[in-house]
């Protein structure tokens, strides 16, 4: 069989890719070792796939070449999606902060992918991966699980990260950069709830459900979004949103009634609200699970009127001033995206094309940008594998 272009992985980036080429006159195959094409976008967004975010901008990925992404995410930008997700008719929303989600399923944006890929002429093999690739002359030789063997012109690994290997992530592309000489950029679980020693963490059990919204930072890096309390310690957007910043060894500071002078607010309490016990003043900062657990190891005694500055010091210090020492992350098994991958220093910006190895493209998570939460991982996928699709 011979094809101008395999793309290996049916995830957003592969089809999205897949359909560019397709739509240029180029004969294209993708194959995907799994059962459905674009899985990941069918689990997104709790079903609703946040598709894009209408603030992307550079700033909101990373790696260790921030400037990379700015080539793509200028060329294909989120209006291009959503105006192509408009034309299929499929209605979306905005949630909060550029998130736009559909209405409906995810299920409509992966039809509309391979509806689109079918129309442009694409092949799509399920249930297929490929065991071998070699380079011969100025093709690819590539065989597939099937023993078939197929030549192409370019091969484009759209193989996502290794998050969610229970959904068929595999880390197969990192093993086809390796073989190619391409460089990695050391690959970790991001977008992931933290974990904490049993110390810090059995206090926390009694609050699981509780959200708060809070100001979660790791070094000068800080993000105010709801935070969750969990059987197994942290989660929520401010939590995710940091894990792909906190490194091992190093502390999460947490801010649950950010933007309010506690201590002023207290000591105002104390003279207004004198009778009233410190929980119920606590309260109306904070869920009162949560206050309830904030006040407990300090044992206070009396109402208000009877707290020293230091009390009311320390209230403040756990309110606002929280510093915790995660133990680790949920890892893989939960993690929304990898963060690594792929060098940037190996690929073209413009095409995705690895510099030293004509007609090999990476795109999508696993090349090494990964954005934060919010859509911008999909709206990478869609940039970078647009881009690829115009080169193919
Ligand atoms: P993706 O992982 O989508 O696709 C890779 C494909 O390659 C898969 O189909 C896989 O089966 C296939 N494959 C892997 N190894 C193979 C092999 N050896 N041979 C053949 N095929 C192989 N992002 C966002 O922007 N908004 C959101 O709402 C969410 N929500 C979300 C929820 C959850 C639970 C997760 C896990 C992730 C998200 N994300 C997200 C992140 C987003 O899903 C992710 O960044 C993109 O799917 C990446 O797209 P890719 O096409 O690069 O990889």
């Amino acid at each position: 069989m011979n094809f101008d272009v395999v793309v290996i992985g049916a995830g957003a980036a592969g089809m999205m890719c897949a359909v560019e080429a397709g739509k240029r006159g180029r004969s294209v195959l993708v194959v995907d070792h799994a059962a459905a094409a674009g899985e990941k976008i069918r689990i997104s967004g709790g079903g609703r796939c946040n598709f894009t975010n209408t603030r992307t901008s550079p700033s909101q990925f990373i790696s260790s070449n921030p400037r990379f992404a700015s080539s793509a995410l200028r060329r294909y930008r989120p209006a291009d999606f959503i105006a192509w997700i408009d034309r299929h008719g499929i209605a979306h929303h905005e949630k909060t902060l550029g998130q736009r989600f559909c209405d409906g399923s995810a299920k409509e944006v992966i039809a509309m992918l391979l509806g689109e890929m079918a129309q442009a002429g694409v092949v799509l093999r399920l249930r297929t991966s490929v065991t071998a690739i070699e380079r011969e002359d100025q093709c690819f030789a590539l065989t597939l699980s099937d023993g078939q063997n197929v030549r192409a012109m370019s091969v484009v690994v759209a193989t996502g990260g290794k998050s969610i290997p229970k959904m068929g992530a595999t880390g197969y592309g990192y093993e086809v950069a390796r073989q190619f000489g391409l460089g990695l950029v050391d690959t970790r679980p991001g977008l992931v709830p933290l974990t904490f020693e049993p110390r810090t963490l059995e206090p926390l059990k009694a609050l699981a459900g509780v959200s708060v919204e809070a100001v979660v930072g790791c070094g000068k890096t800080r993000f105010p979004e709801a935070m969750l309390f969990t059987h197994r310690g942290l989660s929520g957007p401010a939590i995710l949103q940091i894990s792909s910043f906190w490194r091992e060894g190093g502390e999460i500071e947490v801010a649950m009634a950010s933007g309010v002078d506690v201590l002023a607010f207290l000591k105002a309490a104390r003279t207004d609200r004198a009778r009233q016990s410190p929980l119920t003043v606590l309260s109306d900062l904070l869920p009162r699970r949560l206050a309830q657990a904030v006040l407990e190891p300090m044992s206070l005694a009396g109402n208000m009127a009877d707290q020293p500055n230091r009390v009311l010091e320390a209230i403040n210090a756990a309110v606002n001033a929280w510093t915790l020492k995660p133990v680790g992350s949920e890892g893989y098994r939960t993690a929304e995206v990898t963060l690594g991958g792929v060098d940037t220093d190996e690929l073209d910006p413009r095409t995705m094309e690895a510099r030293e190895v004509p007609g090999l493209y990476f795109i999508g998570e696993v090349v090494d940008v990964t954005g934060w939460l919010g859509g911008y991982n999909f709206q990478w996928a869609w940039s970078s594998g647009w881009c690829a699709g115009q080169a193919v």
